[in-house]
Formats: C-alpha cells, structure tokens, sequence
C-alpha cells in the first residue's frame, strides 16, 4: 500500500485504515492489523503512529465542546446522502489513486455482508452503508486526527487500552488537570456511555447528523454509528465503571455491526452501479432528500 505525501496532515487517506481489517486486500491475514507496535522505520506505523499522538495531545474537553460548537450547527453544507458517499470517495481518489480501495468500495462490502446475514433489516443494510460517511468533515478542514481513528471519552482518566496511550497523553493539559484526571472526572459512577463526551470524530458526527436530520434508523442502528470506534470500550473493557444495563445491549449492537466493518475482506468488489437502486430506495425511507450537514 502507497502513502503519498506522508507529509500533509490533510491527506484524506484515512491513516487508521491501514491497521484496519477492513482494509486488507490480496490475501493478507486479518491478524496483521490493528498492529500498534513502534516501527518508525515502517513509513506506514510511523504515520499512523503520529495521528494518533497528534490526536492524543490534542484532544481536549475544550477542544471537543469547540468542535462540537462547529459541527452541531449544521450550517457547512446541503446533500444527500448518497452524494455525501460518493463526494467522500472523489476526494480519497483525488488525493491518493494509489490507495487500494475507495471508501465506497468498504461502505458497500460492508452492508452487503450484513444483508446476507441479516436479510430482512434493511435499515441494518443502510447502516452498514453510511457508517463511515462522516469523514466528509475532512473536506472542512479537519485535520485527520479528529476525524478518523479509534475514539474515547474526554473528561476522565484515559483508559488503559488506548492505543499507544501510556505516552501518547504526555503532552495534552488535561492529563495533568485534576478535575479530568481521575477515574470518574467529571461524570459519575454508572452514569451510562451516553452520557460521555466523546472524542471528535466521524462517529459522534454522524450520530448528531442524524439526530438532527431526524432519520427514522432504529435506536440500535444509531448506537453502532456512534460507538463502533470506541475500541477502548468495546473491545479494551475500559469505562465498565460508567456502563449501565442499558448500555450492554448498547454494546451487544456495536459488536454484532464490527464483525461486518472489520471482516469485510472479499474476494467480490460488489457491482456499485447494479446495487445503488435498492440502497436508494433504503435512503428514500429512512433519511430522504437533501440534509443539513
Ligand atoms: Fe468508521
Ligand atoms: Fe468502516
């Protein structure tokens, strides 16, 4: 896999992709990824490594209600939703035509997997579709680190399971501020994972964008949108302190949409253009016409 320009923080290349299952191509084994090691002599561990210790440095309480100030209000621009996907997967082409698959190419592989398993859920099918439609917030000029990667709550002690995080945190103020630094911090014991502030990126995004665009998804389509980043919680078992029962069926939904996004590799690049009349007529149902993004 090419990285172009490993220079240019805005590439759109999404760095997570490259330790991501889901962008394994030509064989190589699922294991291989989701490798954190330190190899700066490795061009592509030493980028992922660096957007996510830019990421870590600089995400904030602050830095994440100042995003959200940005983002929530919806005003950067009108799509729908099938324009947002294929505007994403241009500008990925653009900036890199070396890089393995378009976007598209995962977003379809993804909800096709999930409509062999699971035929009758077509708002699961259309989950699978978006999931990853937020990181059109890198055409706004969002660096990549707030955009892609795995996410966490901020406001609280950084769990143990964030990846490259017994350094990674050295240099963000909060690692230092009392009122953020303990187990709890701000929130309160079991006060469920809803109520975290998360970290800025495509998942919370799209979350919000769909509550604001009152898409009729299902409760747990909107779940696995706005936590399947969050590794340190649903795969790490950090934040168990904050769960409540609600949030185990919150959980049981993200894990059973990862196994699709992570395992998509195939062999089959789906027939976009044969299959774009049916994810339509799923779009026309739950979120129709043109939204506010
Ligand atoms: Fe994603
Ligand atoms: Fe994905």
């Amino acid at each position: 896999m090419k990285v172009k320009n490993p220079d240019n923080t805005i590439s759109m290349m999404d760095p997570s992709l490259l330790l991501r299952p889901e962008a394994v191509y030509d064989g190589k084994d699922v294991q291989a990824f989701r490798d954190y090691s330190v190899d700066d002599e490795d061009p592509i561990k030493a980028r992922v490594r660096k957007t996510y210790y830019t990421m870590h440095t600089n995400v904030t309480v602050d830095f994440v209600k100042g995003k959200m100030d940005k983002w929530l209000k919806f005003n950067h621009f009108k799509s729908t939703i099938k324009d947002a996907l294929i505007k994403l997967n241009e500008l990925v082409d653009e900036s890199d035509p070396d890089t393995d698959l378009p976007n598209i190419v995962h977003a379809f592989q993804t909800a096709e997997r999930i409509r062999q398993d699971h035929p009758d859920d077509d708002w699961f099918h259309l989950t699978g579709l978006i999931h990853d439609v937020g990181k059109v917030m890198a055409f706004y000029g969002e660096p990549q680190w707030c955009v892609v990667g795995d996410t966490f709550p901020v406001g609280c002690k950084w769990g143990k399971s964030i990846v490259y995080g017994d350094d990674s945190f050295k240099d963000n103020p909060d690692t230092y501020n009392p009122k953020y630094n303990t187990e709890n911090g701000i929130y309160s014991p079991k006060c469920g994972i809803e109520a975290l502030m998360m970290s800025w990126g495509h998942d919370e995004y799209l979350y919000r964008f769909l509550v604001h665009n009152k898409a009729k998804l299902p409760e747990q389509a909107l779940w696995m949108i706005r936590y399947h980043s969050f590794y340190p919680w649903h795969a790490g078992g950090d934040y168990s302190h904050f769960e409540t029962e609600k949030d185990q069926k919150i959980k049981e939904a993200v894990l059973k949409f990862n196994q699709y996004d992570l395992y998509t590799k195939s062999a089959a690049i789906p027939d976009i253009e044969a299959l774009w009349p049916y994810y339509e007529s799923l779009i026309d149902k739950y979120m129709p016409g043109v939204l506010e993004w």
